[in-house]
C-alpha cells in the first residue's frame, strides 16, 4: 500500500469552504499578495505550519475536563513532570506556554555578549532570542543540508567534527551546544543517534552542556528506526529515551510532535540553571507549575506526549508527509530530498526558472497556490531572509527560494493531500503563467508578516 489508512476515525469534523477563483483573486489583491493576510475561513487546505495546529484525540479532550486550575501545584502539572521525566530522564520540568519562551528563558539566563551558540541549524525564533543577548547563533550543518537534491537519510546531522574544531578555538565563548530534532529549517530531515552520541563526546570532552531543540523528537526518533542499523527492534519510546540520555536537558515546543495548540517546556538535571530559570519564569509566565498554561492544557500535553509516540501514528504520519512528496516528485516538481518529517519543501527557482531571484520564485509559487486551489503555504526564501549588506548596500539572497507545505498532524485525510499533489502539478504544467512579485510596502524587521506586495 502507498499509504496507511488513518490510524483513528473522525468523532468531530470542522467545516472548511471553497471559494471561487473571483473572492481568491479579490482576497490576494487586498491581501497585498502575502498569503499571512488571508482570513484563514477562506482557506481550503492551510500547510501554512504543523505548529499548534493538531488535532486533539477524545483522549485529550477529556483530560481538559479534569484540568485542575489551582494557581500552585495543580494535579496536571505533576502529571506533566512524571511524563517528562519518564521520557527524558530530566529531573526538573519547567512549563512554558510555548517554545519561543523557553528559549527566552534559557538563552537570557546563559548567554553573554559575544557567546555563540552552536546548533545543527537554528529555527528562526531560536537564533533570534540568541541574537537578542547579543550572542551568535552559529549554524553548523553537515554539508549535503545545503543542496537539496541530494538524497542522505540523516540530512538534519550536526558537522561534529567543525563543533569540535570551534571548542578547541573558543571552548570559552560556548555556554551551551543545542541540536534541533528534526532539522526543521534544513527541511525536516533527522539526525541520527550515532551524530547525536559523537556530539554528546564531543561535549563531555570539552565540558560543555548539551540541550534539545526537541519540537519534533518523536518523528526524529521514528526515523532512526526506520534507516539507522541496530534500531528496527527497539520501540520508538526506547529510542527516544536513548537520543535524550545522550544530552543535559531540552525545551519543546509541544504545539509539534506533542499534538496541542498551546504549550511547551524544558527539561534538565542542572538544578542551579533549572532554579534560576524559575525565577525568570515567575517574572514572565507564571508560577513553576503552570508556566503561562490552564491547568487543562498542561494535562493535554501530558496526554498528547504519548499519543505522539505512537507507532501507528507516526507510521501513518510519517508516510502521509512521503505521500505528497512522492507525488509531487514523480510528476517533476522539484523537490527538497529525502521528504522531511512534518513538512514537503518545494524549490522555487527550478520551478519557476522564468522568475529571477530579486522577484520571488517561491512567493510566486505560494499565491499561485491560493489563486489555484485555495491552499496556503508558506515562502522560505528571499522574502523572508534577502537582506542589505549595512556597508555595500547590496542586497544579499538566501541559497534557497523554498515553498514549506507543514502538514498538521491528524487533520487532513490522504483525499486533502492528494487534492494539494493534483493541485500544485497542474500549477507545474502551466508554470510559465506564474508572474514575480514587488514588494510596495515592507516593514524594517521581520517584513515577511506584513509586506504587501504587486504582480509584475
Ligand atoms: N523550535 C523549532 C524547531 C520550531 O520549529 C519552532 C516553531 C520553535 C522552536 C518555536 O516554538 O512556535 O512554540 O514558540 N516552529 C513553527 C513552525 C512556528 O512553523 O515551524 P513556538
Amino acid at each position: 500500500m502507498k499509504f496507511p489508512a488513518e490510524p483513528f476515525k473522525i468523532k468531530v469534523v470542522e467545516r472548511i469552504r471553497t471559494t471561487t477563483r473571483e473572492t481568491r483573486e479579490r482576497l490576494l489583491k487586498e491581501a497585498g499578495y502575502n498569503i499571512f493576510n488571508i482570513p484563514a475561513e477562506a482557506i481550503y487546505v492551510d500547510l501554512l505550519t504543523d505548529s499548534g495546529t493538531a488535532a486533539m484525540s477524545d483522549n485529550q479532550w477529556a483530560g481538559l475536563m479534569i484540568g485542575d486550575e489551582s494557581y500552585a501545584g495543580s494535579r496536571n502539572f505533576y502529571h506533566l513532570e512524571d511524563t517528562v521525566r519518564d521520557l527524558t530522564g530530566y529531573q526538573f520540568v519547567i512549563p512554558t506556554h510555548q517554545g519561543r519562551v523557553a528559549e527566552n528563558l534559557l538563552f537570557s539566563t546563559i548567554c553573554q555578549p559575544g557567546h555563540i551558540i552552536p546548533n545543527n541549524t537554528h529555527f528562526d525564533t531560536t537564533r533570534a532570542n540568541v541574537k537578542a543577548n547579543n550572542a551568535h547563533a552559529m549554524d553548523l550543518p553537515i554539508a549535503e543540508a545545503l543542496r537539496p537534491e541530494i538524497e542522505h537519510p540523516f540530512k538534519g546531522n550536526m558537522n561534529v567534527a567543525a563543533l569540535e574544531n570551534l571548542l578547541r578555538t573558543d571552548r570559552d565563548k560556548v555556554p551551551m551546544v543545542t541540536c534541533t530534532v528534526t532539522n526543521n529549517s534544513a527541511g525536516g530531515q533527522p539526525v541520527s543517534m550515532e551524530n547525536i552520541r559523537a556530539i554528546s563526546e564531543v561535549c563531555k570532552r570539552w565540558s560543555v552542556p548539551f540541550f534539545f531543540d526537541c519540537a519534533r523528537y518523536a518523528e526524529n526518533a521514528y526515523f532512526i528506526r526506520q534507516r539507522e542499523p541496530g534500531y528496527k527492534e527497539k520501540s520508538v519510546k526506547e529510542i527516544a529515551r536513548e537520543m535524550f540520555s545522550y544530552a543535559d536537558g531540552c525545551w519543546m515546543s509541544a504545539k509539534k510532535d506533542a499534538l496541542v495548540n498551546i504549550g511547551g517546556f524544558l527539561a534538565m538535571n542542572d538544578e542551579d540553571l533549572a532554579t534560576r530559570l524559575k525565577q525568570k519564569l515567575i517574572l514572565i509566565e507564571g508560577f513553576p507549575t503552570y508556566g503561562g498554561l490552564a491547568g487543562r492544557d498542561l494535562e493535554a500535553v501530558a496526554r498528547g506526549l504519548l499519543e505522539g509516540l505512537d507507532e501507528d501514528y507516526l507510521h501513518y504520519r510519517t508516510a502521509q508527509v512521503k505521500y505528497l512528496g512522492d507525488s509531487l516528485d514523480r510528476g517533476g516538481v522539484p523537490l527538497v530530498k529525502p521528504i522531511g518529517g512534518h513538512a514537503v519543501f518545494i524549490d522555487g527557482r527550478r520551478f519557476a526558472p522564468h522568475i529571477p531571484q530579486e522577484r520571488f520564485p517561491a512567493q510566486a509559487l505560494v499565491v499561485a497556490m491560493y489563486r489555484e486551489a485555495g491552499i496556503r503555504g508558506v515562502e522560505i526564501g528571499s522574502l523572508m531572509f534577502a537582506e542589505e549588506d549595512p556597508e555595500t548596500g547590496e542586497i544579499r539572497y538566501p541559497g534557497l527560494e523554498l515553498v514549506r507545505l507543514a502538514i498538521p498532524r491528524r487533520v487532513y485525510t490522504t483525499m486533502h493531500v492528494h487534492y494539494v499533489a493534483e493541485s500544485i502539478l497542474k500549477i507545474y504544467r502551466e508554470r510559465e503563467k506564474m508572474r514575480g512579485l514587488r514588494i510596495v510596502y515592507e516593514a524594517p524587521v521581520l517584513r515577511h508578516f506584513t509586506c504587501r506586495m504587486e504582480e509584475i
